[in-house]
């Protein structure tokens, strides 16, 4: 009873939050960003677009009942979305985020279980093999197996010119950004069996090639090929390999690394940024059965930008 109404008061809370408007102050944040510091309306994680206009509490029946999930950078933005929809849909989950980043990813783990999920937190940096190693040791031995694997964690700095763009930083860029998801699935595909799906987060910005974000959008773009390349090797096992690419929203990643002009102008042709609900929507979709016939594609919920592929 305790935790149902702890349910209800977040939710009011969440979109009373929201419903304040979409237009949120300029700030800035020292990366990697935390949720909890944002400042004005909080990116909401559990409320869809209703039919009246308004934010409606997202409905859930039962798509995931016993699953198991690994997203890293679940603690905040679009994976703490994920993990908490993923959880209403009936599934339990281990987040994997900074150590920098305890403190969100304790409110994603109460938000879980508010919702009746259980969510294992690891602090650990995806950058190096090994712990991307262990990452999938430790879901095995807390959840007892995998059947979806959440590629989500990634960085951006932005830089305008190649000439400015540090070869450290390019290197960094990729090491965090792409290689995990290389590691992460390497690791965990043994133990998937069919069903199971992989989900790559990757961009907009693969698609529209965004200047200020060079090294950034070739990560996004080397996603979309290894979602390609991966699907074709295990869809015949019946595993299915996809990839999201969001267009802007509204997370930590923001305050963290845009430009006070790039948050000026951070919106959609909707007229406005995304919610990492929106997005978490395509994770459920593409996590569950209803997209069995989808393989090694691209789910594209970036506010009306029309793209290839
Ligand atoms: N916010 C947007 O506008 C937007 C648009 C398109 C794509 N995306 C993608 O969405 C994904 C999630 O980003 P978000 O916007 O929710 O922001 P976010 O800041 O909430 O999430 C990013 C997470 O990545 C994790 N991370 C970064 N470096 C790491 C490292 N070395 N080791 C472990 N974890 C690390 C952090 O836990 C961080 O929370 C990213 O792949 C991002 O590229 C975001």
């Amino acid at each position: 009873m305790e935790a149902a109404k702890n349910v209800i008061k977040n939710a009011k809370s969440e979109v009373s939050q929201f419903q304040a408007g979409h237009e949120v102050p300029i700030q800035h944040q020292q990366l990697p960003g935390l949720q909890s510091e944002i400042q004005g309306p909080k990116p909401t994680s559990t409320h869809v677009p209703g039919e009246d206009g308004g934010y409606a509490k997202y409905k859930a029946a039962g798509k995931l009942q016993g699953k198991k999930a690994i997203i890293t950078g679940g603690d905040s933005g679009i994976g703490r979305a994920v993990a908490i929809l993923f959880a209403m849909e009936g599934a339990d989950s281990l987040i994997a985020y900074l150590p920098e980043e305890e403190t969100d990813a304790q409110e994603t783990q109460k938000r879980v279980e508010q919702h009746g999920g259980k969510c294992y937190l690891l602090s650990t940096d995806v950058r190096q093999k090994e712990n991307c190693k262990h990452i999938v040791d430790v879901a095995l031995e807390k959840m007892g197996g995998i059947n979806i694997v959440v590629n989500n964690a990634a960085t951006q700095t932005m830089i305008q010119k190649i000439t400015d763009l540090t070869e450290d930083q390019w290197v960094d860029t990729f090491n965090t950004n792409i290689h995990p998801y290389f590691y992460l699935s390497k690791y965990a595909i043994p133990h998937l069996k069919a069903g199971d799906t992989i989900i790559n987060n990757a961009s907009v910005n693969a698609y529209i090639g965004r200047p200020d974000l060079l090294d950034y959008t070739s990560t996004k773009g080397a996603i979309i090929s290894f979602t390609r390349g991966l699907s074709n090797q295990y869809v015949g096992q019946g595993i299915r390999v996809n990839a999201i690419c969001p267009g802007p929203v509204w997370t930590p990643l923001i305050p963290a690394t845009m430009t006070k002009e790039a948050q000026d102008q951070f919106t959609s042709p909707m007229g406005r940024p995304g919610q990492p609900s929106e997005i978490a929507t395509c994770f459920v979709f593409l996590a569950s059965s209803d997209s069995s016939m989808i393989s090694g594609q691209s789910l594209h919920p970036n506010g009306g930008v029309v793209v290839n592929g």
